[in-house]
């Protein structure tokens, strides 16, 4: 059997170049060789406030850009993490044998819980909750951007504490990166390209005009060229990388050290290349998008093949930790 491939994405707000470049864009290809599981991670997204009534709308949403993308549901089984209970289940096992500190060291949490009011367990158990997304398919390789590797780490701790704690059952699972692992804001080139952070992406599904105008926006440098770049430039490089062919970007590399780039010519082709990539994905979203009847059966169905697998993975951990009653 191949080895086996677990990730997911929020269906929150919009799905972006970041998302695009240092996650789904690897997806793609890795469902050609492995066995893997996509999930649209809708109990990640009531972790903080958030609208019940438009949460089906974003879970549809999340599913067609990411199947405009390029995922297929006859290669992977893509799915929906509330509907397959077992995700809470380990969940709680796991919880029991997590640590406070690590769940309080986590960057993540100490971001998102400075901008909250009054901060929920969910916001900080969160990672645990990951954690079991990836444990209970046994997953070996986890293709993420390079924000989710502290979380991940904590999988791959408590898949080692469930091992040496009850019996060696959970293989440690690894993280894939990207050359796009980390796209930045570009509002803001010192922080990551995020959804809540308005300015600072590019959607998936974002418009031409609007496209062209947020890369003429983007912060570039004020310094001299030819040394270290800096983090505008660099990450208007890194976009060029993952748009643009590599000829190009060779090209632009070498009018940068010779001192002879010009950030509107550089801007100017970057901005063509992301029409052309994402146009595309924009025109296929919107067509799976208008057959919602279609995007749930997708989900029903690769939810039931998830829990086919899931259920196996709980019947175990049961009978691992002393739950030995069968449900019936
Ligand atoms: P989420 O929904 O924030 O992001 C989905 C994926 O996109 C990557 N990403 C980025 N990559 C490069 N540059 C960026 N600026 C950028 N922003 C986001 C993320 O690293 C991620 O790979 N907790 C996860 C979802 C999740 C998950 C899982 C992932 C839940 N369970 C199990 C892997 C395995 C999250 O919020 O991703």
């Amino acid at each position: 059997m191949s080895k086996r491939v677990f990730s997911g994405i929020q269906p929150t707000g919009s799905i972006h170049v970041g998302n695009y470049l240092g996650a789904i864009r690897n997806w793609v290809q890795l469902q050609d060789e492995y066995e893997c599981l996509f999930c649209m991670v809708d109990y990640h997204a009531i972790t903080v406030n958030y609208d019940p009534d438009g949460l089906e709308q974003r879970v549809l949403d999340a599913t067609a850009t990411n199947i405009a993308a390029g995922l297929d549901p006859d290669k992977a089984i893509i799915f929906l993490q509330s509907l397959v209970p077992e995700h809470t289940e380990l969940t709680w096992l796991l919880t029991c044998i997590t640590s406070i500190g690590a769940l309080e060291r986590m960057t993540q949490f100490k971001d998102k819980a400075a901008r909250q009011q009054q901060i929920f367990a969910g916001l900080m158990n969160y990672p645990i909750l990951m954690a079991a997304d990836i444990l209970l398919y046994k997953a070996e390789f986890v293709p993420v951007g390079d924000d989710q590797l502290q979380h991940l780490e904590l999988a791959r701790e408590l898949a080692r504490r469930f091992n040496g704690t009850f019996e060696d059952y959970f293989p440690e699972p690894k993280p894939l990166l990207t050359s796009g692992a980390r796209i930045m804001g570009l509002n803001d080139p010192t922080a990551k390209m995020s959804k809540s952070i308005e300015g600072s992406y590019i959607a998936l599904a974002e418009e031409d005009d609007s496209i062209r105008q947020k890369i003429r926006r983007a912060v570039t440098d004020p310094g001299p060229q030819g040394g270290e770049m800096g983090p505008g430039v660099r990450n208007l490089f890194t976009l060029l990388e993952g748009f643009a062919d590599e000829s190009i970007v060779e090209q632009f590399r070498r009018d940068y050290a010779d001192q002879k780039l010009r950030y509107s010519d550089l801007k100017s082709v970057l901005a063509d290349a992301i029409v052309e990539g994402l146009t595309p994905i924009r025109e296929k979203r919107a067509e799976l998008l208008a057959k919602p009847e279609d995007l749930k059966e997708i989900l029903y169905d690769g939810s039931k093949k998830a829990r086919k697998i899931a259920k196996v993975t709980m019947e175990e951990v049961r009978d691992i930790m002393g739950f030995r009653l069968p449900i019936k």
